[in-house]
């Protein structure tokens, strides 16, 4: 048993439609906190889902499993004193809550919603998911065929529309300083 020690650790996740930018402001945060001598593990959907998630799809019951598993992982970071950067899809409210209460156990829980509408990530289509999701060749898709629940309260809302990627991974940073988690 590990003794509730304090750490320095956190979590911050970041949680929006496939396209919003999570990949891209969670490097750069990410980039700049190590770059200030912070200890720092990121949790992309994409990669968790070659390793700890290898073999899940995208029903409700899957997505769980996989934002359970990274949560779970982050909280342990977290404890240990690392900061946690997340990004995953994680489309349900109630599964981003059970991350956070993994988490909040040992540390603070920053969740960060990477907005851009529906017809924005589907203009961007990175990887011609949403090409093949509106054909109807792709099913459980978020956002086009499976829902995404927005973030009623998160601790800070990014809009990629609006905003270029250095500035929203700034938005993070200054948010963290002003909670006493980055100098
Ligand atoms: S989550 O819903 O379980 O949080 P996660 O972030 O791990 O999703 O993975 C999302 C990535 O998987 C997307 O960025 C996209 O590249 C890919 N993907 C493949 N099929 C789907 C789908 N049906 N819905 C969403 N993303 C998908």
């Amino acid at each position: 048993m590990i003794p509730d020690a304090p750490s320095s650790g956190y979590t911050v996740w970041f949680t929006g439609l496939s396209g919003a930018g999570k990949t891209t402001v969670s490097r750069l945060v990410a980039a700049e906190l190590a770059r200030s001598g912070v200890h720092v593990e990121v949790l992309d959907g994409d990669v968790v889902r070659t390793h700890l998630s290898k073999g899940l799809g995208f029903s409700k019951e899957d997505r769980d499993t996989n934002i359970e598993r990274i949560g779970w992982v982050a909280s342990r970071l977290a404890r240990a004193g690392t900061a946690v950067v997340v990004a995953a899809i994680s489309p349900y409210e109630a599964s981003r809550r059970r991350a956070r209460e993994l988490t909040e156990a040992f540390a603070p829980f920053l969740e960060v919603h990477v907005r851009a509408s529906v017809e924005e990530c589907a203009r961007r289509d990175p990887k011609g998911l949403y090409a093949r999701a509106l054909a109807g060749e792709l099913a459980d898709f978020t956002g086009v065929s499976a829902p995404y629940e927005e973030p009623l309260t998160p601790e800070l809302m990014l809009d990629t529309e609006l905003d270029e990627p250095e500035a929203s991974a700034g938005r993070v940073i200054k948010m963290l300083g002003a909670r006493g988690l980055f100098r």
